[in-house]
C-alpha cells in the first residue's frame, strides 16, 4: 500500500497507540445510549453505548457497535430484538452504571418487558425496539444494523458525550431561533 507523506501538517496514524486513536475519535460529540436485550439464559442485558447512529430512513435502519471482547457479545448477536434508549441529561450516572459490569444491572432501575422480552428502561427520550437484521465485522468491533419496528419519545434534553465527558447540549446563540 502507498504510505502517504504527512503534509499539510497531517499526523500519521500510530497504530500501536489506541490511547491516542481514542482521543482523535473523542472529538466527535455523540449522544449516549443504553442498549438492552434479552440473554441466551434468559438474562437481562443492557450496556452503554455511543457508537450509535441513524442509518437509512426507507426502511428505517440504525447502527451500533460492539466490542468483541464484551462479555455480551453472543447475547446480543443471537437476540432477535434490541432495544436502543436514548439517555437524557440527568441520565448521566444510568450511564455509567451501564458501562460497568455487574451481576444484575437492572436491579434497582425501573424498567418494564415488552412483548418481545427486551427490557425496556423508562424515562429516556426515546425507546427503538430494534429487529436484529444484520451483523458486519468491523475490526475490533462488530457492527449491528437494527430494524425500528416500535418506540416512544418524549421532551427532554439528550446527554452528550465528548472528550470522555458528559456535557449538557445547548441552543447555538448565534442562530436566531425562529418561532
Ligand atoms: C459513554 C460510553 C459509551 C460507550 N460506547 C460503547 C460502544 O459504543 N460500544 C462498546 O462496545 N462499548 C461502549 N462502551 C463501553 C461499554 O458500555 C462497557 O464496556 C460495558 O460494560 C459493556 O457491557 P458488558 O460488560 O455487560 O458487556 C461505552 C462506555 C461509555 C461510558
Amino acid at each position: 500500500m502507498q504510505q502517504l507523506s504527512n503534509d499539510l501538517g497531517l499526523t500519521a496514524i500510530d497504530i500501536e497507540n489506541p490511547r491516542e486513536i481514542r482521543n482523535l475519535l473523542g472529538q466527535f460529540a455523540t449522544g449516549v445510549t443504553v442498549i438492552t436485550t434479552r440473554g441466551k439464559d434468559g438474562r437481562k442485558v443492557g450496556m452503554t453505548a455511543n457508537s450509535f447512529s441513524s442509518l437509512s430512513l426507507d426502511p428505517p435502519l440504525i447502527l451500533w457497535s460492539l466490542a468483541k471482547t464484551a462479555p455480551s457479545l453472543s447475547d446480543f448477536t443471537s437476540a432477535e430484538y434490541f432495544a436502543i434508549h436514548m439517555l437524557a441529561q440527568e441520565h448521566h450516572q444510568l450511564s455509567g452504571h451501564f458501562a460497568r459490569p455487574a451481576e444484575d444491572k437492572f436491579a434497582g432501575i425501573a424498567h418494564q418487558q415488552c412483548a418481545a422480552g427486551t427490557p425496556l428502561l423508562e424515562g429516556a427520550l426515546a425507546t427503538l425496539l430494534c429487529r436484529n437484521v444484520n451483523q458486519y465485522e468491523g475490526g475490533d468491533h462488530l457492527i449491528f444494523i437494527g430494524q425500528i419496528e416500535q418506540y416512544q419519545q418524549r421532551a427532554g434534553e439528550p446527554l452528550v458525550f465528548h472528550a470522555g465527558k458528559y456535557r449538557i447540549a445547548s441552543e447555538h446563540p448565534d442562530v436566531l431561533q425562529t418561532a
